[in-house]
């Protein structure tokens, strides 16, 4: 492997959905900003729900009981479409299965669409869910009768578990990462990438480790990595990875479930990686909460607003209510929309201007 750009082998889609099917929030009723392409969840809920009764002319439809349930976590399904081939990603499945798939039965999410399962980094709100919902999509494929297996693509840097040193000397701690021949035994192919790949056809790109640009978002301070008994302060997180797809004329969607990295310097990444493309939705954790974090809130406000110009901002997970407050005042109207359990960014090729 090497870690020269690989953009070359990525492709411009023709549209792209981002499903959020975890999150730490729910907020189906927010109004939605014109120009924004969210969709919230009661509203595509109610599309494909039919009718349990009339009243006059209405049909009325029962959805206040199949709205999703958040809880500490992200998990994203992201399908691209160029001509008639359609491809999915789910990239990490948050912390519980039962949640991850009782959400995505109420999303109608078909399971045996996912062709692979992309892991940001080794983190229990992350990874918490991956034997039972790795086995979930491949009995799924295995039915569907589809002889390719769930490929699960992780870092190879595995730690055993991870934790927080707090300043109050306790340190708390994240489960255990799952282990590799759980997944393998659940039905999953794992492979394995430290360095930047794009797959699926090149409809998705994968990060490698993230270069660290800015001076003020040098990691999660406290952070420890355990493997066996010995823990080693790790504050970087370097086997985080982004994902992101390109859509034509509109420009590139970067992922970055939980921004360990920063979220600048994630998104200045993916635009080294597509040197001349306008960066269109950043979804994700932005990583803002906790008194030193938040410390970092007007920085990284300011490099979005200057460097990195996305055209809508879209936080969610661990991005913290003071950071999304003044995104918020930054960004909408027209470029804000949170990432909240069950919504829906649906993004259509535009022309391109010539
Ligand atoms: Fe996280």
């Amino acid at each position: 492997m090497n870690s020269k750009p690989l953009h070359h082998k990525s492709v411009a889609l023709d549209s792209l959905e981002l499903l959020v099917v975890m999150d730490n929030e729910t907020d189906t009723l927010s109004s939605v900003d014109e120009g924004v392409p969210q969709i919230p969840e009661i509203v595509h809920l109610a599309a494909r729900t039919a009718p349990s009764r009339h009243y006059q002319d209405h049909e009325c439809k029962m959805v206040f009981d199949q709205l999703c349930c958040g809880c500490h976590g992200l998990s994203v399904l992201v399908t691209g479409r160029l001509g008639n081939v359609k491809h999915t990603v789910l990239f990490d499945v948050g912390p519980y299965p039962q949640y991850w798939l009782d959400n995505a039965e109420r999303l109608n999410v078909d399971l045996s669409k996912i062709e692979c399962l992309f892991l940001s980094h080794w983190h229990f709100d992350h990874s918490g869910g991956f034997p039972d919902v790795i086995a979930a999509i491949s009995a799924a494929r295995t039915k569907a009768g589809l002889s390719e297996p769930l490929i699960v693509d992780v870092h190879p840097d595995r730690p055993d578990q991870r934790g927080v040193l707090l300043p109050s000397g306790v340190m708390v701690l994240l489960p255990e990462g799952p282990k590799i021949e759980a997944m393998i035994k659940s039905g999953g192919t794992v492979v394995t990438h430290a360095h930047a790949n794009a797959f699926c056809d090149g409809f998705f790109f994968g990060s490698g480790a993230i270069e660290r640009q800015t001076e003020y978002e040098t990691g999660l301070h406290g952070h420890h990595t355990f493997h066996g008994h010995e823990a080693v302060s790790d504050p970087l997180i370097m086997d985080e990875r982004y994902l992101v797809a390109q859509v034509r004329g509109r420009g590139i969607s970067v992922l970055s479930v939980c921004s360990h990295a920063g979220i600048v310097n994630a998104c200045l990444s993916a635009q080294s990686e597509f040197p001349d493309v306008l960066v269109d939705v950043v979804l994700g954790g932005y990583h803002l909460a906790g008194k030193v974090m938040e410390q970092r809130i007007a920085a990284t406000i300011a490099d979005l607003a200057t460097r990195i110009r996305p055209r809508v901002v879209a936080p969610g997970h661990c991005t913290g209510w003071r950071a999304k407050a003044q995104l918020a005042d930054a960004f909408a109207p027209g470029r804000y929309g949170p990432s909240v359990v069950g919504t829906l960014y649906r993004l259509q090729a535009e022309a391109i201007e010539t």
